[in-house]
């Protein structure tokens, strides 16, 4: 069976990156948009030039910071009542600070820790309560092809980060297994935003490239999809049995 059209989105982290390409995307397919992050300046020119090109949608705007669970637990159901429900959650707020564990740089690693695990976890409580009395939804968690193994340096914590998100997505689904409410773990590749500025890793697309191909994937709603499939399926299959002393070249 096909997919329902899911016609109402929340996004967070939709002032930059992937969440504002995804907001361009699902804008030119006809979709009305719930847009959330701490940078409503640009949040609010979005939303301007959204409905200047696509009249027909409806686009709300509100600030939220992740790291708040207050925050996220009023702006999300306030944004779900402006458009009437929300049919699709993206959970896509996230960032990309680290060192090496150990070095004197606890509190990066905390953050990320801390707005990537934290903040998603807020999100999906709100979102699943929400579909929960909705009796449907799909809930989108935006991982990372990071999480599959260790990562060693700047990633460690990072990697860990979406490495508890993988798990929090499969645990959610298999709460809800065989209802009308779908969950995915989203993993991407290394897709050129200003999470990786400075670092370009293995297969770096570019934001076009790779937030068509994350519009394409969330559109199939997978259990767990990769971004852009060819080469991050094969490759992370691949990256799963190779041994530490291999895997570490290339994390
Ligand atoms: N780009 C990649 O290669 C790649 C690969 C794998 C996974 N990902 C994941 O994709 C997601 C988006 O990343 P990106 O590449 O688009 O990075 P980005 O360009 O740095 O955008 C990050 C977004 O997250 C928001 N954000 C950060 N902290 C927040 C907080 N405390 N509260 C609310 N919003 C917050 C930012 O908005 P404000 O600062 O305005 O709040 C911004 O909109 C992240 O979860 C990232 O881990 C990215």
């Amino acid at each position: 069976m096909p997919n329902p059209v899911r016609q109402r989105i929340f996004i967070s982290g939709a002032s930059a990156g992937l969440g504002e390409g995804m907001a361009r995307r699902f804008a030119a397919m006809g979709r009305d948009l719930a847009l959330a992050a701490r940078r409503t300046d640009r949040l609010q020119a979005l939303q301007k030039e959204l409905l200047a090109a696509h009249p027909d949608i409806r686009v709300m705007t509100s600030a939220m910071d992740v790291d708040d669970p207050d925050s996220v637990a009023t702006v999300l159901p306030e944004l779900a009542d402006r458009l009437g429900g929300l049919d699709r959650v993206i959970v896509n707020a996230g960032i990309g600070k680290g060192a090496s564990i150990g070095t004197g740089k606890a509190w990066a690693n905390r953050a990320t820790l801390l707005t990537n695990v934290l903040g998603s976890h807020a999100q999906c409580e709100a979102a699943m309560e929400l579909f929960r009395a909705q009796g449907a939804g799909h809930l989108v968690l935006i991982s990372s092809v990071a999480s599959i193994r260790g990562m060693r340096g700047t990633r460690t914590a990072y990697g860990a980060s979406k490495a508890a998100l993988n798990s929090l997505a499969e645990g959610i689904r298999s709460d809800v297994y065989g209802s009308h409410i779908k969950v995915s773990a989203i993993l991407p590749g290394y897709i050129e935003t200003d999470i990786n500025v400075g670092r370009r890793g293995l297969f770096t697309v570019g934001l076009d490239k790779g937030v068509q191909a994350l519009v394409d994937v969330i559109e199939r709603e997978p259990a767990r999809g990769y971004v852009p499939e060819w080469p991050w399926r094969p490759v992370s299959r691949l990256l799963r049995v190779l041994p530490l002393p291999v895997v570490r070249r290339f994390t």
